[in-house]
């Protein structure tokens, strides 16, 4: 069935009547590869996405937030992320007229913990969906005296409980773990709902777990770009590709909800043996594919034998004298319209 001339304006009568996936993807792609995510209104996009996913509560999910292993992995990373970023908003050194900062999905408040640090006269507040990570991002607040960081539970999938233009900047890092394609438009408009005219949105999101001369490394990165896909989570029209296609949207979804001055940054993590942060980032690997195989398990992408043997071979691999990788990210950011 070929969707594409009924779905114009009356998009959502048509895509409440769509069952097949098929004919969502269809949807889907005639959605993004034109111009009317901008004029779809937030509570539309909720029944769309509703239609779509029934059961979008359960959504399956790489990370298991609530584990305490995944609470330390989250900090290591937020260390190598900001030291190869060039720090928490380097892009951005004069923050004089910034009173309120947003980081969603913050895991266990590293970077707002930061921020609040570092800009003591601005209010940063974290939200992320799981219970365990607030508590102990305000367990950190509390420790280091941190009156100006404030942390709540809220999923970024539901609509949020803030009012209108509440934020100078907000900011979002490595959201891709848990969201899916379909959602990516719904949040972002969320995202600039409570963005300040003339705030900042900024996204930070990466292709794929890294580019190597490890083959093992490249065939565990493989097995979670295909899981990606099955869940819905890769942008990428074509099974058999190792990256999501998800950072040269991030400026587009910025475009399509009227941010101006839109900017990209690229970042490269090196953790090739012998560079400063390959240490670091082995194990932030090891970490986030052992407590990922679940995810990839459920996905169908491989047995536990596979991965394991896969999974062991890539430590001994990522150890070796001749080990190359890089890990490519992007930051797109930009302004939300004035007057
Ligand atoms: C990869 S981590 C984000 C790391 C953090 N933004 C950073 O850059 O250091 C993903 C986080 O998203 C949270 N999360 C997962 N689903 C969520 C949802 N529906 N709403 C809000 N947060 C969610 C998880 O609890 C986890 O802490």
């Amino acid at each position: 069935m070929d969707v594409y001339p009924q779905v114009q304006r009356g998009i959502l009568q048509t895509i409440t009547i769509i069952t097949t996936d098929i004919a969502i993807e269809q949807c889907y792609t005639y959605i993004t590869m034109t111009n009317v995510i901008g004029d779809i209104p937030l509570e539309r996009w909720r029944m769309i996405l509703m239609s779509i996913e029934p059961n979008r509560s359960s959504y399956p999910c790489f990370i298991n937030a609530d584990s305490g292993a995944e609470v330390a992995r989250q900090m290591e990373q937020h260390m190598l992320l900001t030291t190869v970023m060039g720090g928490i908003l380097a892009e951005h050194p004069d923050l004089s007229q910034v009173r309120r900062i947003l980081d969603v999905c913050c895991g266990p408040g590293s970077w707002v913990l930061e921020t609040a640090f570092t800009y003591p006269e601005i209010e940063v507040i974290g939200i992320d969906g799981n219970q365990n990570m607030i508590n102990y991002a305000r367990a950190q607040a509390h420790v280091q005296g941190l009156h100006n960081a404030h942390f709540f539970v809220m999923d970024i999938r539901e609509p949020l409980d803030f009012p209108v233009a509440t934020f100078d900047i907000v900011n979002a890092r490595f959201i891709h773990f848990f969201i899916s394609k379909y959602e990516w438009p719904y949040i972002i408009k969320e995202l600039a709902r409570m963005t300040t005219r003339d705030g900042i949105i900024r996204l930070t999101d990466f292709d794929e777990l890294g580019v190597s001369n490890s083959p093992a490394h490249e065939k565990m990165k493989y097995l979670y770009a295909q899981a990606c896909m099955r869940n819905r989570q890769s942008f990428h029209q074509f099974y058999g590709r190792s990256h999501n296609g998800l950072t040269p949207l991030l400026a587009r979804f910025l475009r399509d909800v009227g941010c101006e001055n839109i900017q990209e940054q690229a970042y490269i993590l090196n953790y090739s043996t012998g560079h400063s942060l390959a240490v670091k980032n082995y194990h932030n690997f090891k970490m986030l594919y052992k407590l990922g195989q679940p995810f990839l398990l459920a996905m169908g992408v491989a047995t536990q034998e596979e991965i394991d043997e896969v999974y062991d071979q890539m430590l001994l691999e990522m150890q070796t004298e001749g080990f190359c990788a890089h890990w490519y990210f992007l930051s797109a950011w930009g302004n939300k319209p004035g007057q």
